[in-house]
């Protein structure tokens, strides 16, 4: 098991370098992916074997990452950094499919994961291979959810964290956990991008391990919600996935994780991706619209913070998910993700804003008819609610300059006596 047996090669010019190594990019420039040794693995992993592993109790088992660990990185048991994480439920609301507008829908909740987002699927893997390499400092520009994530394996791991987020841009609920887990937390006055550059710089500077999904063992612990979710529905194929893109880490993991299967024969089909963007950070759905390379934007702008990014670095990778499933990329305003997060709130499920994207995604395309309304749909609600809780508050209260609380929850005072709190209760 502690063969092993993978390569780093570039997405653009195809080079191979060297499986275990600090290693971000190709002397082009290109990123790079992990590339497991696919002869090897042929006919050697099932699904069976993942099932049987739901019933241990071991740490490796128990991760719903690890358990996948042949298809993710094949280290040994005891080398692995993990809490355990992974194990997110479905979750199925009539009311809210009937509003989306499709029968058959299920939401896949990364934020049980358990600093709260899908990132430590990824982060597991990143801090792994950290602690494999000798690195003993981390670090990775956040719109918040990976710095969250960072610092608290970092800290389990005992390693220095450095996390680079932009200046007021960061929901509370996040910014609380980086400081909470000992995190130097340093606001950059500018963007998401501007602090992605300079991290990257940092990190050249001093030697400090970049876990930012640029990061290529990122991108396997990522991929690992395609596994488990297909594991969730009896290892059947559902007709699409639907994604919240920004930096596009995350859909390009679960493209490349589906791929794998298909590849190895495990599956055979793949479900359509569906990437959806924030109208205000919406790069890779213009260029997807327009059949041409991403052009970067000078600034990007959405209430939904986690997904505020201009200039995605994956997009490329993201695109041959989509691409090889005949998906699609698109965009939805603040208005329609926040109004599609009051029915997934209001549903009892809950999702902090950028999730929400994948729920008026999902609303946007039924509606155009991209989507059937008969079609088996999964979208995968990538961070907790709590996460951004001022948010909340402020819809519900009628605060949002330029939003419409179309489903408020209005807040309600009463005086201290029982005739004024049956009025307040509505009796
Ligand atoms: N949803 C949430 C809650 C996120 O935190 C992010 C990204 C995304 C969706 C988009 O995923 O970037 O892989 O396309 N958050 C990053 C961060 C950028 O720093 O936490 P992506």
């Amino acid at each position: 098991m502690s063969v092993l047996s993978f390569s780093l090669v570039c997405v653009d010019c195809g080079t191979s370098h060297p499986g275990l190594a600090v290693r971000y990019r190709c002397g082009c420039g290109g990123t790079l992916d992990v590339v497991h040794d696919a002869a090897a693995l042929t006919g050697k992993v099932g699904f069976d074997q993942f099932d049987r592993r739901l019933a241990s109790k071991e740490p490796a088992d128990r991760s719903g990452v690890w358990r996948f660990r042949e298809l993710v990185l094949p280290l040994a048991p005891e080398e692995l950094v993990t809490k355990p994480e992974g194990n997110t439920n479905l979750y199925r609301s009539g009311p809210l499919a009937a509003w989306v507008g499709i029968d058959d829908l299920a939401w896949k909740h990364e934020g049980e994961n358990p600093t709260g987002s899908f990132k430590d699927r990824g982060m597991t893997v990143g801090i792994t291979v950290a602690k494999k390499l000798g690195m003993d400092r981390v670090a990775c520009a956040s719109t918040g959810n990976t710095s969250a994530s960072m610092a608290s394996y970092a800290a389990n791991a005992g390693m220095k964290a450095y996390v680079f987020i932009p200046e007021g841009k960061v929901a509370f609920g996040k910014l609380s956990q980086a400081l909470a887990y000992e995190a130097t937390t340093i606001q950059i006055a500018g963007d998401f991008d501007v602090a992605m550059r300079l991290v990257q710089e940092a990190c050249a500077a001093r030697g400090v391990y970049l876990l930012n999904s640029i990061n290529p063992f990122r991108i396997e612990g990522q991929k690992s919600i395609a596994f488990e979710l297909l594991q969730d529905l009896h290892w059947n194929v559902p007709d699409w996935v639907v994604i919240p893109g920004g930096n596009l880490g995350n859909s390009a993991a679960i493209g490349k994780g589906l791929m794998e299967l298909l590849n190895l024969g495990l599956i055979s089909r793949l479900p359509k991706l569906a990437v959806i963007q924030a109208a205000g950070a919406n790069p890779f759905a213009a260029a997807f619209k327009a059949g041409r390379p991403v052009v970067p934007l000078a600034s990007a702008e959405t209430r939904a913070t986690a997904i505020r990014i201009g200039d995605p670095i994956s997009w490329r990778k993201s695109l041959r998910g989509v691409q090889a499933s005949g998906g699609t990329v698109d965009e939805v305003t603040d208005q329609e993700i926040l109004d599609a997060k009051a029915k997934l709130d209001a549903s009892g499920i809950g999702a902090e804003p950028a999730s929400c994207a994948a729920v008026a995604g999902a609303r946007k395309l039924a509606a155009a008819g991209v989507i059937g309304r008969g079609e088996q749909v999964v979208g995968i609600l990538t961070g907790h609610l709590l996460k951004d809780p001022e948010i909340v508050v402020d819809y519900h209260r009628g605060t949002l300059a330029g939003i419409a609380s179309n489903f408020a929850n209005a807040l309600r005072r009463s005086e201290p006596h029982l005739k004024a709190v049956l009025a307040a209760m509505g009796d």
